[in-house]
């Protein structure tokens, strides 16, 4: 198994992508921290994962609540006795019509790009003792180009998280700790998008894809798990598109 003994805390692992990697990481022998503001949503998760054999618990953490990464730290060293993983997955969409709303602005900074940044601090003195571990941040197409139908504070957080990946894979490197960041392309709509939720966007958001459908989320799940395995030992500090060929175009 490519995880074996490993323990991982996933953000946003009740919906999605975050689910979808959460269930590859347990079949793939990880012990799994769900982390997600969805409790029923969150341990429905944990439940299918009980359900194949393999090893989950579930806890509650907004992002962007310092004493609630406190505490998922916490409980996983109690849990578990190591964090060898974090999948900063969690996010809300950007896709808002008002495309100059300052709210909007505010929520995309809040918990997708200072969410990911707590999420790191959190983690990384437990992994600096233990001498090891991998981060991946997910990030978006939108950390690269700007888009029509997103607000562009989602383009700047995701921006945000793509140069701060950086910026801790070279600070951390000698740690022993590998940092890389994830860019999906056009995947199935997100429980908080707008006009990326209507279906005539999606067929225009399509259009400007090589491959011409959307990723399916285990897509995404899959180069998580290179990421996080040792299969990646010597890539840090990289990104990875996962986008059917978007922005190769
Ligand atoms: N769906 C897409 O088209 C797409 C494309 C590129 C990147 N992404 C990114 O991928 C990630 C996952 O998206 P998804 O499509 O699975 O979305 P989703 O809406 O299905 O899942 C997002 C999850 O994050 C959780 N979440 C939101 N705010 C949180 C907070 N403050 N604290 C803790 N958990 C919180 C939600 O409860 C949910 O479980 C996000 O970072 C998103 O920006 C999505």
């Amino acid at each position: 198994m490519r995880l074996e003994n490993k323990v991982a805390i996933i953000t946003g692992a009740a919906s999605g992508m975050g689910a979808s990697t959460a269930k590859l990481f347990a079949t793939e022998g990880a012990s799994v921290v769900v982390a997600d503001l969805m409790k029923s949503e969150g341990g429905a998760v944990v439940a299918e994962i009980g359900a194949i054999g393999g090893e989950a618990r579930f806890q509650l953490l907004d992002v962007t609540n310092e004493a609630d990464w406190e505490s998922v730290v916490a409980a996983t060293i109690a849990a578990y006795g190591q964090i060898d993983i974090l999948v900063n997955n969690a996010g809300v969409s950007g896709s808002n019509p008002d495309r100059l709303n300052i709210d909007t602005w505010d929520e995309q900074m809040n918990v997708n790009a200072k969410g990911v940044f707590l999420g790191m601090r959190a983690v990384i003195p437990a992994m600096q003792q233990a001498g090891r571990g991998s981060i991946v941040n997910i990030s978006s197409i939108s950390g690269f180009v700007g888009q029509n139908f997103v607000h562009m504070g989602y383009n700047a957080a995701k921006g945000a998280v793509r140069l701060a990946t950086k910026a801790a894979a070279v600070q951390f490197a000698n740690d022993g700790i590998r940092v890389n960041s994830v860019h999906p392309g056009v995947m199935p709509a997100m429980r908080t998008s707008q006009m990326t939720a209507d279906p005539e966007v999606r067929r225009k958001m399509l259009s400007a894809i090589p491959m011409g459908r959307e990723g399916r989320v285990e897509e995404v799940a899959y180069t998580n798990l290179f990421l996080a395995s040792d299969e990646s030992s010597y890539i840090t500090g990289i990104e990875i598109p996962v986008d059917g060929g978007y922005l190769a175009m």
